[in-house]
Parts: structure tokens; C-alpha cells; sequence
């Protein structure tokens, strides 16, 4: 399985990114395919045309209090684990036609939930193995990820805008993937729709990471965005899409 995960200020573009790298996939017949939004302004699910609630389903953080805190206890014989992983299958994971979809949420944020986080993790190991790829959408910080969802990943793409201060954002998130013993293959720079491209060998050489590629800004994508229809029906030749494609190709994802 290959793990993606995109991170970056609020605003870059990584759920956009996020939405059309998994528009990529699908059209490039890459399957099982899981989409998880771990941003809690949860609005990855919106640019790919889902409302949880519409289709009858619970973010993990309800789910988690739901089943831990709120009806607390235990289940005998049945480890936290298991119990929070079968309520992912039934009431947390939205299985779409061409790939699957779970949103970590909001509700519980902090405070030491040390059992459910290690539940979790342990489920979403179990589960994601049925997946070929997985994408995951996280502004929260790497420590976050690394606690509650995976500690291991393939590639890491930062989002860069025209600010200094993505710059040190990702100078610090490289950092804190150290610090919190993330493992992952690559840290790969990419330019945001804002970013400037000629900075990007200036980007390069300051932070030693590759560059991959930049998003063409492109105002078709800000008009779905804002009018909440999802990016997976923007067409083919939409020139943010490809400039998304050009991005997977170099990093081996996509053939043409
Ligand atoms: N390629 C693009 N061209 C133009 N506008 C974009 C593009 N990508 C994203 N946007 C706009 O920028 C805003 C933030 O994008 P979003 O993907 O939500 O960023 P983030 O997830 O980093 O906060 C949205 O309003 C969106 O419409
Ligand atoms: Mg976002």
C-alpha cells in the first residue's frame, strides 16, 4: 500500500490537490482507493461530492466518543480495537464507486485519549490493508497523523504559497516528522496555486527537498470549489487537473 498525504497552511490548495491527485487515480484505473480527511474543517469531502451525513455516516472522532466515552465500558471479550474497527466498516466508512472515503473530524481534539488513539491506529492499520492506495488530506500536523492515524507513509507533499512562512512550515513539519519518528520514502515540495514558480529552485535550495511540480491557478476549480460541486466532475482537460497529473507523473504515480 502506498500512503499519501498532503500538509501545508490553511488555504495552499492541499484539498484540491488532495481531490484531484484522487481524480488522477481513478482515471488511471488505480484502485481500492482510500480518501481520508483529516482536516477538521473536513471540506475534502465536499470537493468530492460527499455529505457524510446525507449518506447515514459518522466521522471517526463521533465514532470514537461514541464508542468509547459515551457508552464507555467494555465489551467482554472484545478488544477496543476490533470494537472501534467493525463501527468504522458499518458507520465510518462511505464507499463511493470508484473509491472510499472516511473523515477523521473534529470532536475529540485533545486531552489524553491515549486508548481510543491506539485503538484507532491499530483499526485503521488493519483496515486500510485493503486498500492499493490512500490519500490522506492532513493540515493537522504530522504529530497528529502520527499518533492517531499511521506512522508510516510513502510520500509527504508540502503545500507551498507565496509566504515566507510556508517556507518555515516546512522546515518545521520535516522536523516534527523526525521528532515523532514518522517514517516516510519522500518529502516532496509542491507548488500551490498561489506560489510564485520561479521561487521554486529558491525553494528547493533552502529547504533541500524536490520540487515537484506547481498547481496552475486556475479559476474553474475556485468557482467548483465555492459553489461546493465536486472537483472529480471537473473535465480532463481542466489545466490545474493537468498540472496535477504532471505532479503524479513525476513522482511515479501516473504514466501519461
Ligand atoms: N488551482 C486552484 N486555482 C484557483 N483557486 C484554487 C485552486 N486550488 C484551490 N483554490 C481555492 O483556494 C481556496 C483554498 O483551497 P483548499 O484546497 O481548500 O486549500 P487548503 O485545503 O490548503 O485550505 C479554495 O477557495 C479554492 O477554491
Ligand atoms: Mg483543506
Amino acid at each position: 500500500m502506498k500512503t499519501l498525504v498532503t500538509i501545508g497552511r490553511g488555504g495552499t490548495g492541499k484539498s484540491s490537490f488532495t481531490a484531484l491527485m484522487a481524480k488522477a487515480f481513478i482515471e488511471a484505473d488505480k484502485s481500492p482507493l482510500l480518501l481520508v480527511d483529516a482536516d477538521p474543517d473536513q471540506n475534502l469531502g465536499e470537493m468530492l461530492g460527499i455529505d457524510l451525513k446525507d449518506v447515514g455516516k459518522s466521522t471517526l472522532a463521533d465514532l470514537i466518543v461514541d464508542t468509547f466515552i459515551q457508552k464507555g465500558g467494555t465489551t467482554v471479550g472484545v478488544s477496543p480495537t476490533d470494537r472501534i474497527e467493525s463501527r468504522i466498516w458499518a458507520n465510518g466508512l462511505y464507499e463511493g464507486k470508484n473509491f472510499d472515503f472516511i473523515s477523521v473530524g473534529t470532536k475529540w481534539v485533545e486531552g489524553c485519549y491515549c486508548m481510543p488513539n491506539a485503538a484507532l491506529k491499530a483499526a485503521l492499520e488493519h483496515l486500510t490493508k485493503n486498500y492499493e492506495y490512500m490519500l490522506i488530506d492532513s493540515p493537522a500536523g504530522l504529530e497528529h497523523l502520527n499518533r492517531r492515524i499511521a506512522s508510516k507513509v510513502t510520500d509527504i507533499f508540502e503545500m507551498l504559497d507565496h509566504s515566507k512562512k510556508s517556507v518555515e512550515h516546512a522546515k518545521r513539519a520535516f522536523r516534527i516528522a523526525k521528532e515523532v519518528d514518522m517514517q516516510f520514502d519522500n518529502f516532496y515540495l509542491v507548488g500551490g496555486y498561489r506560489f510564485p514558480d520561479e521561487l521554486s529552485s529558491k525553494a528547493e535550495e533552502e529547504l533541500k527537498f524536490k520540487y515537484v511540480g506547481k498547481i496552475v491557478a486556475d479559476p474553474q476549480v475556485d468557482d467548483y470549489v465555492l459553489n461546493g460541486n465536486s472537483l472529480l466532475d471537473l473535465p480532463s482537460d481542466n489545466p490545474a487537473f493537468a498540472s496535477v497529473k504532471a505532479i503524479m507523473k513525476a513522482t511515479g504515480y501516473i504514466q501519461q
